[in-house]
């Protein structure tokens, strides 16, 4: 693996009974990018992520994250890995029952010994990060959408994990808060160093936040280029998904050009 490789899946596959998802994906990310897997509904990109802290286990192939083989771990071994890895599910998966300071503070309870005043002062000051102010004590349904996926991010980074996987950050929202997500993943990123994966159906936001775009298509990554190869990809593919099927027409009727 080369040093400025962080995660690597080498031939990777899965099936769930005869439905083959992940078909021999091969994708490497570099310390410190980031990188969006685009792809169709279904495609397989949440197994993707899901793969790497061993929520999926794999039927074949290898998948390292920083240096060791997570396909070939034990339970133990993958809490050091689940460690180093931050997720933001889709649709956010905060748990109801518990405050948002519990949530946010979730992983501290799971990976350190840290007293509750010590994790009380990490999630405000992460809960700051990410704009929220004074929410520690009410519940996930008393928040909006917009609201959630930033306290679900607050949690992904409570560890400052090194790494950090965003399933769908902007899906459901308005454009304008969104953008307000897009931005604070780039600036916690930048403050925090973090090696990214993020999966999003808005190509917009892939483009302000990513370097690199790799596509899944029918259980392969077909393509990883830079947002301005991605744009001008010929592939029919690519180009299919780009423009979401539209003829040049409809994208004019639209105001898109690519
Ligand atoms: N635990 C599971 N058991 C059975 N099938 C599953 C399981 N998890 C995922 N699948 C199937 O694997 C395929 C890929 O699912 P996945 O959630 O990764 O798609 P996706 O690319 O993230 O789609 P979307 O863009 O809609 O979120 C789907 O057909 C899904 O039904
Ligand atoms: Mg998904």
């Amino acid at each position: 693996m080369a040093e400025d490789v962080i995660i690597e899946y080498r031939d990777v596959s899965k099936r769930f009974g005869e439905h083959v998802v992940l078909d021999g994906v091969n994708l490497t990310v570099r310390r410190g990018e980031t990188l969006t897997i685009v792809g169709r509904s279904g495609t397989g990109k949440s197994v993707m992520l899901k793969t790497l802290t061993g929520l999926v286990p794999v039927d074949a192939g290898r998948i390292f994250v920083d240096g060791d083989e997570v396909t070939a771990m034990e339970e133990d071994d993958m809490r050091e890995v689940r460690r180093k890895i931050g997720m933001l599910f889709q649709n956010a998966a905060l748990f109801d029952s518990m405050t948002i300071f519990e949530n946010v503070a979730y992983p501290l309870a799971e990976h350190t010994d840290y007293s509750e005043a010590k994790r009380l002062e990490i999630a405000k000051e992460t809960l700051e990060m990410v704009d929220l102010q004074g929410i520690e004590d009410q519940f996930p349904g008393e928040l909006s959408g917009g609201m959630k996926k930033r306290v679900g991010l607050a949690r992904a980074i409570a560890l400052r994990p090194p790494i950090v996987l965003y399933d769908e950050p902007t899906t459901g929202l308005d454009p304008i808060t969104s953008n307000v997500i897009n931005r604070l993943i780039r600036r916690l990123q930048r403050k925090l160093e973090i090696t990214s994966i993020v999966v999003t159906h808005d190509l917009e936001s892939a483009f302000m936040i990513t370097d690199r775009i790799a596509m899944l298509h029918e259980g392969k990554i077909i393509s990883v280029q830079t947002t301005e190869e991605f744009r001008r990809a010929q592939d029919e593919r690519i180009h299919e998904f780009a423009t979401g099927g539209l003829s040049e027409e409809e994208l004019r009727s639209v105001g898109r050009v690519l």
